[in-house]
């Protein structure tokens, strides 16, 4: 027994513990086989040795309860002791980064779009002249080809150019998409600028294209100044200027009330817009008799520096984090 115990008080470990218990007070410990001889012992000693061996076992298994509750605490002191965590201790320092407000808008304006049952539709950046002029209803010699507007691809014979505006992805619709159509297509369009504080060779365009059955310039105007109210606030307002464009008839340069102005409400030129020309829906095989449509086109920077009132678009494309931080979504 006092083997036992010492065994026991010496064990550091909940294991080790268990494997005293085995060797201690299993079947085949001492103790067990002292018990195991009582049928051997004179019947007049039977019940005091039979007492005295309980005792010594009951003894053996308490110190053996005592020290496992003592082992428990202390692998447990232990063990939250590794797992702890300086909660004062400085963390590393990485700088999120922040998605272009550009990237943003678009996506938002698109979103606007689809929320009104729009689809969004897509067109190349290296786009065919065809698409891009051509179909489109430009002249063969309209002022907008010449080489100091358009990036024309070498070899010139292959008639690609770096799209000018995101008016062919109109087209594309009108030749692969169901009637009716209902199109936004934001995307990244090319000119010969120079870069300051207005232009940018590389910038973005929204267009939208609807043909259905009895559209009408009411349809158009409201759902620009819906668009509208969304981008600058409940009191925008739009208003339409006779223009002209090719591939719409009749035309218009749209303007925009905004009312939220950072140096006052202020009307500012937004976009152009028209009723989708009736050559090009014949060209496309639609009837003109049977469908309307309407068209409109607008540049993301202008939207962008008019929501935000900004004055250098060079901002826009220098990458500079601290930009995308103020104005675009922290990630
Ligand atoms: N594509 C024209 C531009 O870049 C903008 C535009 C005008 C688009 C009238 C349209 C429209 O859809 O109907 O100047």
């Amino acid at each position: 027994m006092d083997i036992a115990l010492a065994a026991i008080s010496a064990a550091s470990t909940i294991a080790g513990l268990v494997r005293v218990k085995t060797g201690h007070l299993g079947e085949s410990s001492p103790l067990a086989k002292l018990n195991a001889t009582l049928r051997d012992v004179a019947s007049a000693d039977k019940a005091a040795f039979g007492k005295l061996v309980g005792q010594a076992r009951a003894c053996v298994n308490q110190a053996f309860a005592a020290r496992e509750v003592e082992l428990f605490a202390a692998e447990e002191t232990r063990r939250l002791a590794d797992e702890a965590m300086d909660v004062t201790a400085v963390a590393s320092r990485w700088t999120p980064g922040a998605r272009h407000p550009l990237n943003l808008l678009q996506e938002y304006i698109a979103d606007i779009f689809v929320g009104m049952g729009w689809e969004v539709g897509e067109g190349p950046e290296l786009e065919n002249e065809w698409f891009n002029f051509d179909a489109l209803n430009f002249d063969e010699d309209h002022p907008a080809r010449e080489m100091q507007d358009t990036f024309f691809v070498d070899p010139v014979e292959n008639h690609l150019v770096l799209r000018t505006q995101t008016s062919p992805v109109q087209i594309r619709s009108l030749l692969t998409r169901e009637l009716p159509i209902y199109v936004i297509s934001p995307g990244k369009v090319f000119r010969t600028d120079e870069l300051d504080a207005t232009h940018t060779p590389v910038f973005h365009q929204v267009e939208g294209i609807a043909i259905d059955r009895g559209l009408t310039m009411a349809n158009l105007r409201g759902t620009l100044e819906h668009f509208a109210q969304i981008m600058f606030g409940d009191g925008a307002k739009i208003r339409l200027r006779p223009n002209y464009f090719p591939f719409t008839e009749p035309s218009a340069e749209m303007d925009v009330w905004q009312p939220n102005a950072k140096g006052g409400a202020r009307w500012v030129e937004w976009g152009g817009c028209g009723m989708v020309n009736r050559n090009v829906l014949r060209a496309a095989g639609i009837d003109p008799e049977v469908y309307q449509g309407f068209a409109f086109g607008m540049g993301i920077e202008r939207t962008l520096q008019f929501r935000n009132d900004l004055n250098d678009m060079r901002d826009m494309v220098e990458g500079d984090i601290r930009f995308s931080q103020q104005f675009g979504m922290v990630l």
